[in-house]
């Protein structure tokens, strides 16, 4: 399938799992898809520059580029000398087209209450507020931190910081009082945007009291602005805080966009990881609004009538690119859901498919391993018939849960597109393209074109087939232009390993068809007896077990093999784990991948460590299975499970 590269040298890591079952999109997909021509590979890999600009090219720019790229390891500039605006691109251009009617947005709350907005609404809102913003002293290249429930009012900040020049900051709104506290004063923001609360399963979550105490140790913050969503009690302090309705109420209706260079800085986004202080990634305008925007169209083969939903928060990357810019840069129509998946009921995901007619559906592997361990009965009742495409993003998805979101949310149907990529690259990476690419069972396929991905061992030697280093030869248009206030962190961090490559941190292996498989972060492969043994591999040998929901391995110390495997596991509802539960898992995971993946200790656990977007915490089921008092916690969405799993295994 890929032109696959040069030699034969040793993988780095092992591969176990074999995976063959493949799903051919259908003829009638790939006759009506946005792209069903295989040359694109080709022509993209002959002549990168010139794809990306055939894609820069269906945003509109005030001023064209003078140079494509301008690449000083490990700097790029794309689009240089190039003028535009985010803004611009996602609503004037639309309006201005004649699609002002035209739903932008089909949001619903999580109580249930809810608004259909059209680019013309949005359009109108989005100005305001950059007037308001400006009223507020906020002028291009400041900072602005937004911390938000998903209500259309968080996009609408995003867009006017993007409108008037401004670098927005975007927190997710279960972070804390310290981590918001930490965000604000590395980006040195000048203006906190929040809401008096969010609805989040039944209870209000006081995004206000808690903007409040962090902007207590907060000298940059020169005003609040505050959403009414819940209309819950909040303090208001005087000169500093003001009411978003009171602040846009005697506003003009327009707002000058500001005329961005390709390479001004459009946001900047903490990305906490596993460990470490978070880091601020930046993005800047032209490179991320083209990748945003191509790839958009072309992974969810995104049509003028369809009804796209990504259940991200905006919070996160996903939310950026696949909520605000890349869906609002092509006018698509989407929903937009406040809440949880499990209020009031399991199935409000599912009635909300069916009540907008979502077409194309977009989530991520712990959602989908959650639904499956709750079973099929929340999916009865609900039609599911307007679905057409299915994503994933985030983790690896093991092959069970791949063909349970196949066959019982696509019914068979829906091409699946596994889309790897990262806060740091921007826009999808590697994904199938739906019509080109028949999908297997947990891999992410093939590169995105224009993306040149390769498979390095620990010396930095290219393999072409087997598992290694994921790593990125060349520029692309969406990367990272660098952390905030901490450039010798960007080169340690992505670019200390090879030279002029780029390091994604994470393990890969490409199969004998040319399929890339994601084996997880480098961090997390175990070293049994002289083998680096991905954890997803494993992971997803017990997923295959019948009785299995969902699992997390680490490697422990073992005095004979270096190190043994330890696997937590969640059974389905109504299983039991015995003696005869861990014996059956141990000898499925033989039989399916090996002996040498065998685990040695099997934890049967309600509930994994996550961090608050859903990644499972390895390191700190590390700790807990090696018996050590636990690291660094500040990111885990629900500390009460490491210390549940602590009290019961922690000193066995
Ligand atoms: C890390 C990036 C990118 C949006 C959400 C997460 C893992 C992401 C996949 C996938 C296997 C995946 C990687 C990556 N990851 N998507 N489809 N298959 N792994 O963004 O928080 O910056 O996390 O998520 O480990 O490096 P992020």
């Amino acid at each position: 399938m890929s032109e696959a590269p040069h030699s034969n040298d040793k993988a780095t890591m092992d591969d176990l799992l074999k995976e063959n079952r493949l799903f051919e999109p259908s003829a009638e997909f790939k006759k009506n898809a946005v792209v069903n021509d295989e040359g694109i590979y080709a022509s993209a890999s002959a002549n990168p520059q010139a794809y990306w600009v055939e894609h820069a090219k269906s945003l509109e720019w005030f001023k064209e580029w003078d140079q494509v790229l301008d690449w000083k390891p490990p700097f790029a500039k794309w689009f240089v000398g190039g003028k535009l605006n985010a803004s611009y691109n996602c609503l004037d251009r639309h309006v201005k087209a004649g699609l002002g009617e035209k739903l932008a947005i089909l949001w619903e709350g999580e109580p249930g209450d809810e608004q259909r907005l059209t680019y013309n609404d949005v359009y109108l809102a989005v100005n305001k507020f950059a007037n308001g913003l400006k009223k507020l002293g906020v002028s291009k290249g400041d900072r602005v931190a937004i911390y938000m429930p998903m209500v259309p009012e968080a996009a609408y900040a995003m867009l006017a910081c993007a409108r008037i020049g401004a670098i927005h900051t975007v927190v997710f709104g279960g972070f804390s009082v310290d981590s918001l506290k930490g965000r604000i004063l590395d980006a040195d923001a000048k203006v906190l945007i929040t809401a008096d609360g969010g609805w989040r399963r039944g209870k209000i979550v006081p995004l206000k009291q808690t903007s409040d105490e962090a902007v207590d140790g907060c000298p940059c913050i020169e005003h609040m602005v505050v959403v009414r969503r819940t209309e819950n009690e909040v303090s208001m302090q005087d000169g500093r805080d003001v009411w978003y309705h009171d602040l846009v109420a005697d506003v003009a209706d327009f707002c000058e966009p500001e005329p961005m260079d390709a390479e001004d800085v459009l946001f900047i986004l903490y990305t906490s990881g596993t460990t470490g202080k978070p880091k601020g990634i930046i993005h800047t305008t032209g490179g991320y609004m083209t990748g945003a925007a191509a790839t958009t169209k072309m992974v969810f083969d995104l049509k003028d009538d369809d009804v796209f939903w990504c259940t991200a928060d905006v919070g996160w990357i996903t939310g950026h690119s696949y909520i605000v810019y890349g869906p609002m840069a092509n006018a698509a129509t989407q929903v937009m859901y406040e809440g949880s998946p499990d209020y009031p009921e399991r199935n409000r995901f599912w009635k909300i498919v069916e009540k907008y007619k979502v077409s194309k559906f977009y989530t991520a592997p712990t959602a989908i391993r959650a639904f499956m361990k709750w079973g099929t009965q929340w999916l009865e009742g609900s039609d599911l018939s307007s679905l057409k495409l299915l994503g994933s993003v985030g983790e690896p998805i093991n092959p069970e849960a791949w063909m349970w979101y196949h066959e019982q949310i696509g019914k068979g149907r829906c091409p699946i597109v596994d889309t790897w990529w990262q806060t740091e690259t921007g826009s999808i990476m590697i994904s199938p393209l739906p019509a080109l690419v028949a999908t297997k069972p947990g891999s992410a396929t093939r590169a995105m074109p224009g993306i040149d991905v390769r498979i390095l061992t620990d010396e930095g030697k290219e393999i072409d087939k087997g598992g290694g280093y994921l790593a990125i030869k060349s520029p692309w248009p969406s990367m990272l232009r660098g952390i905030w206030g901490d450039e010798q962190r960007y080169r340690d961090t992505y670019w200390g390993r090879w030279p002029d490559t780029y390091f994604p941190g994470d393990g890969v292996k490409r199969d004998d068809d040319g399929y890339l498989w994601l084996l997880g972060r480098v961090d997390d492969v175990m070293l049994v007896a002289g083998h680096n043994i991905s954890t997803m591999e494993v992971e997803s040998a017990l997923v295959d077990h019948q009785s299995v929901a969902e699992s997390a391995v680490v490697g422990i110390t073992d005095e004979l093999k270096g190190q043994a495997i330890a696997a937590f596991v969640i059974l389905k509802e109504g299983q039991n784990g015995d003696d005869a539960m861990t014996a059956a898992l141990k000898q499925h995971v033989a039989e399916k991948i090996g002996a040498i993946a065998r685990p040695k200790n099997i934890i049967f656990t309600a509930e994994l460590p996550k961090t608050r977007s859903g990644k499972i915490m390895r390191r700190l089921l590390r700790d807990i299975a090696e018996g050590r008092a636990l690291g660094d916690v500040t990111t885990l969405a629900d500390p009460a499970v490491v210390q549940s799993l602590k009290d019961k295994y922690g000193d066995s």
